[in-house]
């Protein structure tokens, strides 16, 4: 077997170890013989911690992975067969702005929902069609998997406009429903299928099967009402009532929608506190990267699943692993619809149930998603389209679309000010927006 090539973009993110621990896991399957990790000047101290301990957890392994760690994207890229990307434009502090900013309006500060997702999105999608250009120029058949957030509106930016075909979006929101369900039925995961449909961070679990035999979704969502999926979504249970009429099991991110009030109320606390999830997490990573230097530190640590982001290594290396070994098993991610979920176009970035094979996932058929779902995701779907175009074009009567449309937006005049508060705040991260930013600048 020729030993295999992946870079990762964003290598010094403090989720580099869940990678690391994937592939080490998978090494029988997936040949890896050198993993290149990239990242930019601001992230070089990063870089160097991290990598030095996925060098100790590969010779701990005792196998012979080569870590590479590198500022020069171009040069890592060349002859890659998969590069991952998992980018944080701006750092902690940006996400920070993007939560704090509407929650000094009163609305939902979240990173991938309403406003902030949409300033994620904005600063993102340039960064990722910039390394797309790249990965067509140096390594035109290397598959890309994507993990950077908002991952359903990125997606729907490549997919729609670039040419690059080979482009995977992937969350581990339905790894973590997927293995919470198994659980909370005492059913081993191979024992489960759960079939998943919608976008991302606003999936559906619409079917439950165990060892074949399908489950009344109405049991499946008394016993998961309480489970938690991810740590960084507060988990106020939904009401039984509205889970058995909807025919659906919704993912966690759906309570910013369903139980907008609460969360709000909730987040304008941690507000006050001044511990948004922002600045939560960036205590976090420095007692992460503080954990990491250790030099007789092999493993990933289990501080890294305080993270909401804890087992996306399943998610990445399964997929990964699948592709190159065509196993054609069933995964989740985020693809081109091709008329799977017919209630989106043909060619709409969905997050959905896929056969994954040599030659990408083959999204399997959903048919049209229940009644009660559908207004709300193809709302999210024209707030991902507007903001995708905007990003590219600089447009700013799409971002006043784009946050008129969506839910979590309660006011034009809101929308207003939210907006143009964002892009001063973010202006260095927003190029194509720099007529505007001049304009509201007053020059
Ligand atoms: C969840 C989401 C990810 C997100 C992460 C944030 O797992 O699926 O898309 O990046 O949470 O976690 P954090 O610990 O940074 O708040």
């Amino acid at each position: 077997m020729k030993g295999l090539k992946v870079v990762t973009i964003g290598g010094g993110s403090s989720y580099t170890p869940e990678l690391m621990e994937g592939f080490i896991k998978r090494y029988d399957e997936f040949p890896l013989a050198e993993l290149w990790l990239v990242d930019i000047e601001e992230g070089k101290e990063k870089l160097r911690i991290v990598s030095e301990l996925a060098q100790r957890m590969v010779e701990k392994a005792g196998l012979d992975i080569k870590i590479y760690a590198t500022l020069d994207r171009r040069e890592a890229l060349k002859g890659a067969d998969f590069v991952t990307t998992q980018i944080r434009v701006g750092r902690l502090p940006a996400r920070i702005l993007d939560e704090r900013i509407p929650l000094s309006h009163g609305e939902i500060g979240q990173e991938t929902n309403g406003a902030g997702g949409m300033f994620k999105g904005l600063r993102t999608i340039p960064v990722i069609l910039d390394i797309v250009k790249d990965v067509e120029e140096l390594c035109p058949n290397a598959w890309i998997v994507n993990f950077a957030n908002p991952a359903g509106m990125i997606t729907e930016a490549v997919l729609n406009y670039t040419n690059f075909k080979k482009f995977i979006g992937l969350c581990n929101v339905p790894v973590g429903i997927h293995r919470g369900i198994a659980k909370d039925l005492n059913e081993d995961i191979k024992d489960v299928d759960v079939t998943f449909a919608g976008l991302n961070h606003m999936v559906y679990a619409l079917d439950v099967e165990v060892k074949g035999k399908r489950l009344d979704l109405k049991d499946v969502a008394e016993m998961t009402l309480k489970s938690e999926v991810v740590k960084n979504v507060k988990s106020i249970p939904f009401e039984l009532e509205f889970l058995t009429s909807l025919n659906a099991l919704p993912c966690p991110y759906h309570r910013y929608y369903y139980k907008r009030e609460d969360m709000l109320k909730s987040e304008l606390e941690e507000f006050a506190e001044g511990k948004t999830r922002g600045e939560v997490v960036s205590a976090l990573e420095e007692s992460l990267f503080e954990l990491y230097k250790d030099p007789t530190l092999d493993i990933k640590p289990p501080q890294l699943e305080k993270r909401g982001g804890a087992h996306y290594s399943d998610a990445a290396c399964n997929l990964i692993s699948s592709i190159y070994n065509d196993k054609r098993d069933i995964q989740v991610v985020d693809t081109r619809n091709i008329g799977a979920i017919a209630d989106f176009d043909y060619d709409d970035a969905v997050e959905v149930s896929c056969i994954i094979t040599k030659n990408g996932p083959k999204p399997v058929t959903i048919g049209k998603l229940p009644i009660g779902t559908k207004g709300l995701v193809t709302q999210i779907k024209c707030f991902e389209k507007l903001v995708a175009s905007a990003a590219i074009t600089g447009d700013y009567n799409k971002l006043i679309q784009a946050m008129t449309v969506n839910p979590l937006n309660s006011s034009d005049v809101k929308a207003k000010i939210i907006i143009d508060e964002l892009l001063l705040a973010h202006k260095q991260y927003l190029p194509a927006f720099a007529e505007k930013i001049a304009e509201l600048e007053g020059k």
